[in-house]
């Protein structure tokens, strides 16, 4: 996160004596990314944060590779990853590479047995079906439909759940996210041609202080392999803390979209980047305004990236047959575009409701087993005209 957030107590200076009311200390953490030279957060703890009591052992978790090489596009019933209890068994990992996972769950429960952190990647929870809090180290953060919760790596949460309907997209980032660059002065403020601004991004709120000792399990994600870590003290003891790195939220339905005369590119809709891929937001908005304009979009080949789009809500006017829940693959090395019939009905078309997220990668991506099985394996050739 780009902007300085403070929570909770903290000392007037760094590394200097913080005492708790009986005169011990307060024991600090720099906790940071990129070495050194990333974003970084200096928190103060009940107790040292190093107190591993065991590590009982680990569990391979490595997506399974159905489809390694691929020129065919792909729909996938997103809705057809079957819904289970537990919020880490649920998740369905359905397209990957070496920078980014693409992942659908559908956790019936909260979180309640044990704390989870994702060491390998930095985490962005679309939120498509579902209400709740988001618990970490570092604050609680609520979330409801349309919001993305990101979560940067190393961050030890549990989710809260008020529902049991729940459907998240979930993009598992191996380079870190930020706000687009372009959108930043220098100094890191989002400045006014960018479609969202520091006031739509919600910071931690809610410090849980715990000073129990005992057994903590967290789950640690590392090198695709999930450990069982027993700490000794609570995980959630932070007192305060203060810097750039901790989890935040921002709704889909707070992204202003861009409009213009004729066709604007994808790059307007940017919400997210990392320098292996990029995420877009397609919001409601008024479609473009210059009297002879097309509003479908034109067919493009970008013939370096893999296009995934996940399908929120609304009607998607560029596509036939798609729903809600629904995410499609456009792979690189061919081009892609409406569906026969999409640029002939959206002329004189005045506005649009499609809500939906755009992940560009740029690197190929490989479909997992999870992802074959619920994928329609005829889309490829849902363009050819003389099916219609
Ligand atoms: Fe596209």
């Amino acid at each position: 996160m780009p902007f300085y957030h403070k929570l909770g107590k903290i000392p007037h200076k760094r590394h200097t004596i913080f005492k708790k009311p009986d005169g011990s200390l307060y024991r600090e953490q720099l906790f940071g990314t990129i070495g050194f030279d990333g974003m970084s957060t200096n928190s103060y703890h009940e107790h040292h944060p190093t107190q591993v009591k065991e590590i009982l052992g680990h569990k391979d978790v490595t997506p399974k590779i159905a489809v390694s090489t691929n020129l065919k596009s792909y729909k996938f019933h997103g809705f057809k990853t079957i819904p289970q209890p537990d919020y880490l068994d649920s998740r369905s990992t359905v397209l990957h590479n070496s920078d980014v996972s693409i992942i659908l769950a559908a956790p019936t429960q909260s979180l309640k047995d044990y704390f989870y952190k994702n060491a390998d990647a930095d985490e962005l929870l679309f939120i498509h079906k579902g209400k709740g809090k988001l618990r970490t180290h570092l604050g609680n953060l609520d979330f409801s439909y349309g919001d993305y919760l990101l979560i940067p790596r190393g961050i030890i949460y549990k989710i809260d759940f008020e529902t049991e309907d729940n459907r998240l997209f979930i993009v598992e980032s191996r380079r870190p996210i930020y706000t687009p660059k372009r959108y930043r002065n220098h100094f890191g403020q989002l400045l006014e041609h960018a479609p969202f601004c520091e006031r739509d991004l919600r910071q931690p709120y809610e410090l849980e202080t715990n000073d129990e000792k005992g057994e903590f399990l967290i789950k640690v994600k590392k090198e695709n392999q999930l450990f069982d870590m027993v700490y000794a003290t609570h995980p959630f003891d932070v007192v305060g803390y203060d810097g750039y790195n901790y989890p935040y939220a921002f709704s889909i339905h707070d992204f202003e979209p861009i409009t213009g005369r004729v066709h604007q590119p994808p790059p307007v809709h940017q919400t997210f980047e990392t320098d292996a891929f990029v995420v877009c937001s397609f919001c409601p908005r008024l479609f473009d305004y210059h009297p002879e304009s097309i509003p479908a979009p034109y067919n493009h080949s970008n013939i370096d990236s893999d296009e995934v789009l996940y399908y929120v809500d609304g009607d998607f006017m560029s596509r036939n047959d798609i729903e809600a829940g629904h995410l499609s693959l456009h792979p690189s090395g061919i081009p892609h575009g409406p569906h026969p019939g999409a640029v002939e009905r959206s002329i004189g078309q005045t506005k649009t409701e499609e809500l939906a997220v755009m992940v560009d990668t740029f690197k190929p991506l490989k479909i997992t087993e999870e992802g074959m099985a619920i994928a329609d394996d005829s889309y490829h050739q849902s363009w050819l005209e003389d099916n219609h």
